[in-house]
């Protein structure tokens, strides 16, 4: 691959500018090197995980509970932490039952193989989370794609596979983490309800931003949708996950599901970070909207130099370079200047659509946003 070498004059001075407080040490997995960049990819939207009283609220509940849980929840892993984050979950969200999991990917296979089995048929959209196609695999459904957020592709799947009879699972997200791109929601739970059919909702990136008050693109339409998922190591700066449901079926995970049942439970510091940051984001109803408006800037003012064509319907934006080698040259040159925003290229995107993925999280301040957009007019 020929990396093409930024003169260092241009280097020198692009770093004069002051870089602010979003840097963060960041570690390459492959050789271990460490850096000090400018987080412009993580999910840590509102920048919870650096809130000191987030990482009070943990360090409490660490020194009174212990670092881990020690245990599954069915042994001695629940906490008085885990049933208060549950239960505010629940209420802020307007749902009868909410169970926390270790991890998004850990609930999301926990809800399809509860809503699905091998004598179902799952219909999901194209570009659904692995975390998604592992539960649809794992489950022994007959799994069906339908065109990203393509509601009559979705309605023809629809049409053609409940002639079988079987029982239909619909999987999509919410806010799609590569593309950027929102769901319609409304319409695909209008079409699911008319159908008959279960409908399950990743909120991962959505929860805390989108929606009523952050409550994510479902919030309204709970009777209709028949289960979310939401993360707690994205907008609320913390870890784990949660399921969101009612208590039949909830009942039905608690009993029978291996990925809840067989696991060493969240930690409880992180429970109690993820249950102060609920707190905060409650309290400061218009954070996402703002996250959103800094988000639109940034964009607006990317495809203002005219140089690339640019997606994303919110925090999440891409930048397209379409060529592989380019896409990852400029990783390279963006990190020399300072910022960390990752190459995306093929299998994770179609050939041809490599891009610069970047997440504007809420602490982005001007001078970052000035100084990214000159790095990107002299690439
Ligand atoms: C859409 C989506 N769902 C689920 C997950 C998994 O969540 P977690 O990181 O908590 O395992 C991710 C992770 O990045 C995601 O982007």
């Amino acid at each position: 691959m020929n990396f093409k070498k930024i003169p260092a004059n241009r280097i020198r001075k692009l770093r004069t500018l002051s870089l602010g407080k979003e840097k963060y040490t960041f570690c390459d997995l492959n050789h271990g090197s460490s850096k000090e960049l400018i987080d412009l990819c993580s999910n840590d939207y509102f920048g919870l995980s650096r809130d000191m009283d987030v990482i009070n609220a943990a360090y409490d509940l660490t020194i009174k509970e212990g670092l881990g849980s020690g245990s599954s929840r069915f042994i001695s892993g629940s906490r008085p932490i885990h049933a208060l984050l549950e239960t505010n979950l629940s209420e802020w969200l307007k749902q009868e039952k909410v169970l926390l999991f270790p991890s998004g990917f850990q609930a999301n296979i926990a809800a399809i193989q509860t809503l699905a089995d091998r004598n179902s048929i799952i219909i999901a959209d194209k570009l659904i989370h692995n975390s998604l196609l592992v539960g649809a695999q794992t489950s022994g459904s007959k799994l069906i794609r339908f065109l990203h957020n393509d509601l009559s592709d979705l309605e023809k799947k629809l049409s053609k596979f409940s002639l079988l009879k079987k029982s239909i699972l619909v999987v999509v997200e919410s806010l799609y983490s590569m593309e950027g791109s929102i769901a319609p929601i409304k319409e695909i739970s209008k079409i699911c309800k008319r159908y008959d059919v279960k409908l399950f909702v990743d909120e991962a990136h959505s929860i805390g931003i989108l929606g009523h008050e952050g409550k994510g693109l479902c919030n309204k339409l709970t009777s209709d949708i028949t289960m979310i998922s939401g993360t707690l190591g994205k907008s609320f700066g913390s870890g784990g996950a949660f399921l969101a449901c009612n208590s039949k079926v909830a009942d039905q995970i608690i009993q029978t599901c291996g990925a809840f049942r067989y696991t060493t439970a969240l930690a409880p510091s992180l429970a109690a970070g993820a249950l102060k940051s609920l707190e905060k984001i409650q309290r400061n109803k218009t954070w996402g909207k703002d996250l959103i408006s800094i988000a639109d800037k940034w964009k607006n003012e990317i495809s203002k130099l005219n140089k690339f064509s640019i997606k994303g319907d919110c925090q999440i934006l891409s930048i397209i370079i379409g060529d592989e080698d380019k896409t990852m040259n400029m990783q390279r040159y963006l990190e020399e200047l300072g910022f960390l925003a990752i190459g995306i290229r093929p299998p994770t995107v179609p050939s041809g659509q490599s891009r610069i993925r970047i997440t504007i999280r809420r602490t982005l301040n001007n001078e970052i946003l000035e100084k990214f957009i000159l790095a990107l007019k002299n690439f």
